[in-house]
């Protein structure tokens, strides 16, 4: 069987078994979305937003890309923060990062590689600047990645608390955003909320940065 015939054969097995679980459960879904959540990660393979917290399709709106990063001009991941908010009025905004992710590492790396990744990656690699001293408080490489990924994770939720979209849909109901990250090692999430209040304790808001 190749890898497609195998992911159709897959899939017919995955949907009768919910269906015979949860009868109705796709024509239900198919007359609207109403997810509660938007899930912002990273794109790694090891990390897919519904089956890690164990919900069904149609609970979580989701956009992922390389390092899971909210970048001011990117109109992909503004696009699904605004229809995520606006329309869909989502309640809670996770963003989600996990320790060992390939596009952190590669923020710590010395020699920048001239690739288009490169340019997506030199996101990380100011973030790691600026805060180079809290990352060099950490014993080894290993740590020193882990903590940027945790510090990351913390920029990213200040870029969705802080985006002119946001601000202006929290005026009208509450919105929460949430920071966690993953550990491919162990699969459980942990919570970030201290990370990111301990950063703006230092920055403040809207400072050179980010937080
Ligand atoms: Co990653």
């Amino acid at each position: 069987m190749s890898g497609i015939e195998e992911l159709l054969a897959n899939n017919v097995k995955w949907r009768n078994e919910k269906e015979r679980a949860h009868p109705g459960f796709f024509q239900k879904l198919a007359t609207q979305q109403k997810p509660r959540f938007l899930w912002i990660g990273c794109a790694d393979s090891r990390v897919p937003a519904n089956e890690i917290v164990d919900l069904p399709p149609g609970e979580v709106f989701v956009h992922r890309n390389i390092a899971n990063l909210v970048v001011h001009s990117d109109l992909n991941c503004l696009s699904v923060l605004d229809f995520a908010i606006n329309t869909l009025e989502i309640s809670d905004v996770i963003v989600c990062g996990h320790y060992g992710c390939g596009g952190v590492a590669a923020a710590l790396t010395t020699e920048p590689t001239i690739s288009l990744v490169e340019h997506w990656v030199r996101h990380v690699r100011d973030i790691a600047k600026f805060y180079r001293d809290e990352i060099n408080k950490q014993p080894c490489d290993l740590t020193k990645a882990r903590r940027l990924c945790e510090i990351n994770v913390a920029v990213q939720v200040v870029h969705v608390r802080e985006n002119p979209l946001m601000e202006d849909a929290c005026k009208k109901r509450e919105i929460r955003v949430h920071g966690l990250i993953y550990d491919v090692a162990d699969g459980l999430l942990h919570n970030l909320t201290h990370t990111v209040e301990d950063l703006r304790a230092h920055v403040p808001s809207r400072g050179i940065g980010g937080v």
